[in-house]
């Protein structure tokens, strides 16, 4: 059987914060994520996504942002903790189609660096991780986004 998720993520941009995306720090940024824990739009809505196909809720049921104890956490913490909650074991990966919507800097060079390191998280091959950006066409530079959808499989 198969399972369709999807998930999206959004935080505003302030200069002199870092940005992450995919739990890579992106070093030319000109700006960072305000946000509770690191801010990280592409693992957040991927985590969503997942318990979205499973009708399980959402991030913030599990890691309330009012709770001190995720200041500042790192987003792979959030997502091995869904991967638990929808029991990972017993699921195969089809694919995950990303977008990511940034104006700067451009992502394309670091494409492969975030497939790699969200395949390597989820334990799947690259090729199975899509990841496409856009911008805003200068309409909300302190603005970041993510949109994931994930097609599962029960094995
Ligand atoms: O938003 P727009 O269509 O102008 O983006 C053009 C191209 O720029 C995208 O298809 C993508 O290849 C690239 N891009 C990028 N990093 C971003 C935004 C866009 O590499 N942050
Ligand atoms: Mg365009």
């Amino acid at each position: 059987m198969f399972k369709i998720g999807y998930g999206e993520d959004s935080h505003a941009l302030e200069k002199g914060k870092i940005l992450t995306i995919g739990n890579l720090q992106i070093k030319n940024s000109p700006r960072g994520t305000i946000a509770h824990s690191d801010g990280d739009v592409l693992l957040h809505a991927l985590s969503d996504a997942l318990l979205s196909a499973f009708a399980a809720g959402d991030i913030g049921k599990y890691f309330p942002p009012s709770n001190m104890d995720y200041k500042d956490l790192d987003s792979n913490i959030i997502l091995a903790k869904v991967l638990e909650l929808i029991n990972y074991d017993n699921l195969k990966i089809n694919n995950i189609a990303a977008v990511v919507i940034l104006d700067k800097p451009k992502l394309g060079d670091l494409r492969e660096a975030i497939q790699a390191r969200v395949a390597e998280l989820l334990a799947i091959e690259i090729n199975k991780v899509g990841i496409t950006f856009k911008t805003s066409e200068g309409l909300a530079e302190r603005h970041v986004q993510a949109r994931v959808t994930v097609l599962l499989e029960l094995i």
